[in-house]
């Protein structure tokens, strides 16, 4: 059977969206490690697995599907010079992520295809998952800052 190329077009974009957030929170966990901040190095490292598990099954689905996984599109690496900063940048990242395994999922209940939507569907429910941690992580951070005031 013919390679969907819809189908192929949302497995690739979603391969380089999450290497691109490997690679992104791998560099926010080192700058937070040089500045002493050990737990949100912790946090960004955990961020890491994550999406390094997001890499691994997009990689299966489309080995399985007799393409070779090939990220050649990683936007740049932006780290924020603060972490109030940090947050709004990997914020975008994350809406990002969600506004595409929303498409891609609703792409493949509409063509009947089962096993890509539960695939996109389950990413899609750890991307709204980082998001919410995100949000808690920025108003902690408000709150520490208002008790320093
Ligand atoms: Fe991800
Ligand atoms: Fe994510």
């Amino acid at each position: 059977m013919a390679m969907d190329p819809r189908l192929h077009g949302y497995l690739t974009r979603a391969l380089c969206h999450e290497m691109a957030a490997v690679q992104q929170y791998m560099a926010q966990s080192k700058l937070c490690d040089l500045w002493g901040m050990a737990e949100y190095c912790s946090h960004f490292r955990q961020d890491v697995i994550e999406e390094l598990g997001h890499v691994e099954s997009l990689m299966e689905a489309l080995i399985k599907l007799g393409v070779t996984p090939n990220a050649t599109q990683l936007p740049a690496v932006r780290l924020g010079r603060s972490m109030e900063e940090m947050f709004a940048i990997d914020r975008v990242l994350e809406v990002e992520a969600v506004r595409l395994y929303e498409e891609a999922a609703a792409y493949c209940w509409r063509v009947r295809d089962d096993g890509h939507h539960a695939l996109f569907s389950k990413i899609l429910r750890d991307e709204l998952q980082h998001l919410d941690e995100l949000d808690k992580l920025s108003a902690s951070l408000l709150t520490k800052e208002k008790r320093c005031a």
